[in-house]
């Protein structure tokens, strides 16, 4: 905890260090109480450092016992030791530092370098956890080859990991000790340690060149039966990387390791990558189908992570998009390759609406290249991550696919083995492909989401077509002003037929015929469209072509048009949510009602067996609370959830029999597999079941049955979510019961159990949150549980944490300060819904601003909570 304000780094401020780290040697002694870290430092100075200059380390929460200078002691004076840091005089052109220090992982719950996890100890160093295990330069351009010792009581920990090659392994005396050696040059974040009594299942995989790789995912004993479709999504991973990018993986062996303590999803250490169980576990019984892709998706990512983010990794955190903006990128397009591409973007479309519109538009916004931070943890957002991979997505269209792999080439040879900016990678698109993109590089540096203008008119005798788009982009913190972006707009005129028109534009030049994009670089823009024989309708933004908000007036009737007939499938999902959230605002001023022509569509939509399930699943899917309120003026978030409630009822009750007769259809006796075509089928079919179960008795009666015979969880949690939300309270009750009887002894599923109460609008009252915090299945100490029940509770039971009184807040508030001392990231991250008090009606507003007040005035905030609750209040 700090005694003074927190201060802000800024990437104006960037300096090369004075000192590079050649060789790093770091020895673990793993003793009950403590740890003993001993590092031997290969120093070199900086060409650009003046002669003599000091070498200023980081450190924080460590204990020094020693420091040795080229073989002498130093002793006081000849060093400085600050709060978080440490000052070494008299170091040499080249010199060596052995520094040694005692950490205590099982007090650490902040889980950030060297903790205990369990029985197990692990680490996470992104990124700055690397400065609590030794004093070092821990920045990102600082790049070490590393070489470990471990040594542990050898009946405790069978299992002593680290990255790279094993070189070293022996016990003698009880105790087992073990060396690694990781060729790569590499920052500290990307170092990692395993220590643990784990089983462990392997795989092998040969790469492109012929090479073969051993795959090792180690976990506790209880969960080996959970790791064949982790290694199954790593193989596919590793060949799409080489198919896609001509990327090979470069060691002898790549290791996961499941951890259930963990604050993020998961984390790319060279050639150890460590795992949040909940990302990496699964089988049939326990894991759902959205379980499975998530897992599916993470591994790709943190594998991927290998070329975007170790081999060419970041100068400085300000570049942290540079690796996740295009890692997700990256991921985003081997989980389209797998599944439905068009339900991928869909999913990653709701995603920008409504979590990053959100934080663009609120206190906490920022670029995908920051300019300031206090606190690095607090920017591994939605912005630097799903924004940052839209913007790489926005290159891949403009450039087109093959433009874009010979940028991607470029930039991984080039940099290889380096650390680089956002700009070095523009550089090699331009570079590889002869464009200039200056204007496109305002994504990076603007934050906010841009907001484009559409007119039409269409010249009968003329046959011509004008379209009239305007951008302008809404100020946000410390920026206004703002300059015109480069939008690519992908676009179709549809005729009567349904069919695409043939397009012929002016000027020609904003015009990629292979992708049908148009180009908008300005602020006001018109373009003519020639030879259009009849008045077409517009598909705008097909496949989401730009993470912007589209005003654009569009009548009901060319909206249910578009739903049937765009080729475009993201552009018919969207459509129809369009047409969907003017029904839910109808039903806020008390005029919505459900038209025949349209009950019409749904049914034929539900009936017609050409059509992906997943897809019709999208389609009959309302527009979350959420996604309602990021398209509100002013947010009411009860009158949200009355409305919502109301249009779901319509439609479930009107279309009752069709809802049963697809749920029937679809029913199957084929063993599970977490296969797209079954993935496919039992969304709709789940889908299907929850209208049907608001419409009808017999639907209730079908959820009831689908919960006991089911034999994987996507159906018995697809059941169980169905009956909750039913509002049989009595029925709830009995089988959530029954669930946790049967898996109490399964923490993950634990956890979906915690999640679906919390986040229910049926059940997730203050006074029940209350008694969830107390249950035995509860713990403070682990970030899954937290987020399975806080995290539930204030983004999903909207109608309970918006409680007129303020109780919500106060509870939230109060898990924040209590989570303050003890993981100050994860309180930090369950803070973001106390951040959109501006956009509430004033009664709630006022209440939402006196927590983050009383947050605020309580004594001693972490630098990652004071950064937030202080942006908040301004
Ligand atoms: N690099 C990790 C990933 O794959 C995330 C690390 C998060 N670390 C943190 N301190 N927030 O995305
Ligand atoms: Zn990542």
């Amino acid at each position: 905890m700090r005694d003074a304000q927190p201060t802000a780094i800024y990437l104006k401020d960037y300096q090369q260090p004075d000192y590079w780290i050649e060789r790093t040697e770091l020895t673990f002694e793993l003793q009950d109480e403590y740890t003993l870290v001993t590092a031997l430092l290969d120093l070199v100075r900086n060409d650009q450092a003046a002669d003599g200059a000091d070498l200023l380390l980081a450190g924080q929460d460590l204990e020094l016992i020693s420091l040795v200078l080229d073989g002498q002691t130093l002793t006081t004076g000849q060093y400085e030791l600050g709060d978080e840091s440490l000052t070494v005089k008299g170091v040499q052109q080249r010199s060596q530092l052995e520094i040694k220090t005692r950490i205590y992982p099982a007090k650490n719950t902040a889980l950030e370098g060297l903790y205990r996890s369990g029985g197990m100890y692990c680490t996470q160093c992104e990124a700055e956890g690397f400065r609590r295990i030794t004093y070092y330069l821990d920045r990102p351009d600082v790049m070490s080859v590393f070489t470990t010792h471990i040594i542990a009581d050898a009946a405790q920990f069978p299992v002593l990991l680290s990255n790279g090659n094993l070189i070293a392994d022996s016990v003698d005396n009880g105790l087992h000790k073990v060396t690694w050696q990781d060729p790569h040059k590499k920052p500290a974040y990307l170092f990692a340690l395993v220590a643990g009594d784990l089983r462990v299942k392997e795989d092998r995989f040969t790469t492109m060149s012929g090479r073969d790789v051993v795959l090792k995912i180690f976990v506790e004993p209880q969960n080996i039966d959970k790791t064949d479709y982790a290694l199954d999504a790593l193989k596919r991973s590793m060949r799409w990387d080489e198919e896609v990018y001509g990327r090979e993986y470069d060691l002898d062996i790549f290791m996961i390791v499941a951890v259930d303590d963990f604050n993020m999803g998961a984390m790319e250490n060279k050639g150890l990558n460590i795992f949040n169980s909940s990302c990496v576990l699964a089988n049939p019984a326990t894991a759902t189908d959205a379980a499975y892709q998530r897992i599916e998706a993470i591994v790709a990512h943190e594998y991927f992570h290998n070329w975007s983010g170790n081999r060419v990794t970041c100068r400085d955190w300000f570049q942290l998009s540079l690796k996740e903006g295009f890692t997700v990128f990256r991921d985003a397009c081997f989980s389209a390759d797998m599944n439905s591409a068009t339900v991928k973007r869909i999913e990653d479309a709701n995603i920008m609406r409504t979590v990053q519109f959100a934080e663009d538009g609120g206190p906490m916004a920022h670029p995908v290249q920051p300019d300031s931070f206090i606190e690095i943890s607090n920017f591994y957002t939605v912005t630097i991550y799903e924004k940052g991979a839209e913007v790489v997505g926005m290159l891949h269209k403009i450039l087109g696919k093959d433009g874009f792999r010979k940028g991607s080439d470029l930039y991984f040879d080039r940099h290889d083995g380096q650390a680089v900016t956002i700009y070095d990678f523009v550089q090699a698109m331009e570079d590889a492909n002869g464009v200039d993109l200056t204007l496109f590089k305002r994504w990076y540096k603007q934050a906010g989401t841009p907001v484009v203008t559409v007119n039409s008119e269409y010249d009968a005798d003329a046959q011509q077509l004008r379209l009239t788009l305007t951008q302008h982009c809404p100020d946000t913190p410390g920026q206004s002003n703002k300059l015109p972006q480069w939008i690519p707009v992908q676009l179709g005129l549809i005729g009567a037929d349904g069919k695409d028109l043939v397009i012929q534009v002016e000027p020609a030049s904003a015009w990629t015929e292979s992708s049908q994009v148009l180009h908008l670089t300005e602020a006001e823009q018109t373009f003519v469209f020639s030879g259009v024989a009849e008045q077409p309708r517009l598909s705008l933004f097909r496949d989401f072509s730009a993470p912007v908000k589209v005003e654009f007036e569009q009548s009901a009737d060319d909206l249910l048009f578009l739903l049937q007939h765009d080729s475009d499938g993201f552009n018919r999902w969207d459509a129809g949510q369009r047409l969907l959230l003017s029904w839910i605002n109808a039903a806020q001023q008390g005029n919505f009602e459900l038209r025949p022509e349209v009950r019409e569509v749904f049914a034929r939509l539900l009936a017609d067996e050409s059509l992906d399930p997943a897809m019709v699943s999208c389609l009959l899917t309302l527009p979350s609370e959420a996604y309602v309120a990021e398209f509100s003026a002013e947010v009411d978030p009860l009158a949200i959830h009355a409305a919502r409630k109301q249009v779901q009822q319509a439609i479930a009750e009107s279309l009752s029999e069709e809802f049963a007769a697809c749920y029937q259809r679809l029913q199957s006796t084929a063993p599970y597999a977490p296969e797209p075509a079954q993935m496919s089928a039992r969304s709709l079919k789940n889908l299907a079941l929850a209208y049907w179960v608001k419409g009808s008795a017999a639907g209730l009666q079908q959820a009831v049955s689908q919960y006991r015979s089911a034999d994987n969880m996507t159906d018995q949690m697809a059941a169980l979510v169905a009956v909750v939300n039913s509002g049989d309270a009595a029925q709830a009750e009995q089988l959530l019961a029954d669930f946790y009887q049967q898996w109490s002894q399964d923490a993950l599923v634990v956890n979906q159990w915690l999640s679906v109460q919390a986040g229910s609008a049926e059940l997730g009252k203050v006074e029940f949150i209350q008694q969830l915090l107390a249950h035995t299945a509860f713990d403070w100490r682990n970030p899954n549980k937290v987020r399975s029940v806080l995290g539930a509770f204030a983004n999903q039971a909207l109608c309970h944490f918006h409680r007129e009184d303020g109780a919500g807040y106060r509870l939230l508030a109060d898990a924040v300060l209590r989570l303050n001392d003890s993981n100050p990231q994860i309180a930090a991250r369950l803070l973001t819904p106390l951040t959109k008090w501006r956009r509430l009606v004033p009664s709630l507003s006022e209440l939402m601003k006196a927590e983050l007040q009383r947050i605020m005035q309580h004594g001693a905030l972490s630098k990652d909570v004071y950064e937030v609750v202080s942006k908040s209040l301004i």
